[in-house]
């Protein structure tokens, strides 16, 4: 195949890889946007191997290779809960970064292969791409592993500070740049693997102090760096299409990540410098009348059939009980009752971007019925009834009413505006920034205590 022609199928791709991400930016387009980025990447697996003709042992093992990874992926792809999908993100992520630092290893044991110079006389050019790439691909190793540890409960999500860490950590940083300079004159293989120890250490400096609720925005930035170290690993090996791959991930990653921490009002660099969520702060004043209403699914069965509008939050507890589908038996239950409901969406409701939305869609609620923060706040004013299900930090006043409260700026759904909020939970406990939540102590809220599934079938039951 001529290079030209080459170039022209991994720039058919890289147009799919855009069409992938844009599909994926809603429910709607979903399905579609992962074929277009399936068949993207079929096109710039076979045109790579069209390009190298590689033996027919070669050959072997990259069908080995394939059906090995696809295989694995396929098989946890398919049995994985959506509440673990953060984790199997962050799983993934790993891969990627140990990835680039392989083949940064192979480029530099055998430059040759790759058209970069010779042993001893590789091209500055292709060191100083191959040592950035192994850095940031170390950094991402670890810090993801760090972040599936701390997702999938393995380790504790509580921020661990160690002294003078970020001294520590901007020490090891410049380290690792003077390394790099170092190798790119030495071409030593003792500095390499120093800069990959250097690296794999930092990215555990780095990922241990943030506190779990922030491991969402960090998954994110770990899946920027990741799609740069592959473009770096790109420029290496001189693969078009790995760098408009990489540049993509880590644009779109970065992009993601900023969108998140507008979603909490928290500064990128407050994230990245770690240490928020680790202590459990109490909300609001302390003199404040602390007693509750707790309520039955017939309380919250008659409220509801008597509303006319029902605007429905759902949140972290949601996805945990499975609760959708049982959610959507009661919205349809409401309508036959001449009631409106429609769905109320936070940017951070969850644990990860659009994780209530995939939720809802796959109980088959329909899209119009399913509202952004912004396009739905105003409305809680004229709901008779809020139902937040499974929901917490997304409607905690103290946000809105409370400077000195750790969430304070991050915008909220105002369910506390609704005639009724009724919240179905199965504790007086905080949510993930571990913060009291006022909300449950006001006149206008009913609290449903139990899990959130069974709580919505009890009062489907209810409804006659
Ligand atoms: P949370 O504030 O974590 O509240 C979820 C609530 O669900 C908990 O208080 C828990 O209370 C309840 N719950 C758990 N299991 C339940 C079950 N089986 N049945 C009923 N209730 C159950 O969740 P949220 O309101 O969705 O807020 C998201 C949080 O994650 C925010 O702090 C946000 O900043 C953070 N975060 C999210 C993202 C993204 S992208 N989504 C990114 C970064 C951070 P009980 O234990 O009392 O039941």
């Amino acid at each position: 195949m001529s290079e030209s022609f080459a170039a022209f199928l991994y720039l058919v791709s890289g147009v799919l890889f855009i069409l992938a991400l844009r599909g994926l930016s809603h429910p709607t387009t979903s399905r579609r946007g992962n074929v277009y980025g399936m068949v993207g990447m079929g096109i710039a697996i076979l045109t790579t191997l069209a390009l190298t003709t590689p033996s027919a042992g070669g050959i072997g093992l990259i069908i080995i290779g394939i059906a090995a990874g696809g295989g694995v992926g396929a098989y946890v792809a398919r049995r994985i809960p959506m509440t673990a999908m953060p984790q199997l993100v962050a799983a993934f992520h790993s891969l990627v970064g140990l990835a680039a630092v392989l083949v940064a290893a192979a480029a530099l044991y055998a430059p040759t292969s790759f058209g970069i110079g010779e042993i001893g006389d590789i091209h500055a050019q292709a060191l100083i791409e191959m040592s950035i790439g192994v850095a940031i691909g170390a950094i991402t190793f670890t810090g993801s592993i760090i972040a599936f540890l701390k997702l999938d409960g393995r380790m504790s999500g509580k921020p661990i500070l160690l002294p003078m860490r970020h001294a520590v950590n901007a020490g090891i940083g410049i380290a690792i740049v003077v390394l790099v300079a170092v190798l790119v004159v030495s071409e030593s293989t003792f500095v390499f693997w120093l800069i990959v120890i250097l690296s794999l250490l930092l990215g555990v400096l780095i990922i241990i102090p943030i506190g779990g609720a922030d491991m969402p925005v960090v998954v994110s930035m770990l899946n920027s760096y990741s799609g740069w170290a592959a473009a770096g690993i790109g420029f290496t090996v001189g693969n078009l299409a790995l760098i408009i791959t990489g540049a993509l991930v880590g644009s779109s990653g970065a992009i993601l990540s900023y969108i998140m921490c507008k979603g909490m009002n928290r500064s990128f660099i407050s994230v990245i410098l770690g240490g928020f969520g680790g202590e459990t702060a109490a909300a609001g004043d302390d003199d404040m009348d602390r007693s509750v209403k707790l309520g039955s699914a017939e309380d919250a069965a008659f409220l509801m059939q008597n509303a006319s509008k029902v605007i429905i939050v759902p949140g972290y507890g949601m996805a945990v009980a499975q609760a959708q589908h049982a959610l959507r038996e009661l919205a349809d239950l409401l309508k036959e009752n001449d009631v409106e409901v429609k769905y109320a969406i936070h940017p951070v409701a969850g644990r990860m971007p659009g994780h209530m939305n995939v939720l809802l869609a796959e109980a088959n609620v329909p899209y119009d019925e399913v509202f952004e923060l912004e396009d739905i706040n105003s409305e809680f004013a004229q709901a008779d009834v809020a139902y937040v299900i499974g929901a917490n930090d997304v409607t905690n006043p103290a946000a809105r009413d409370d400077p000195s409260s750790p969430i304070y700026g991050m915008p909220i759904l105002d369910v506390d505006k609704a005639k009724t909020c009724l919240f179905v939970k199965r504790s007086l406990g905080s949510g993930y920034a571990g913060i009291d939540n006022t909300l449950f102590y006001k006149d206008g809220t009913m609290m449903l205590l139990g899990d959130a599934k069974k709580m919505t079938e009890d009062i489907v039951k209810s409804i006659d």
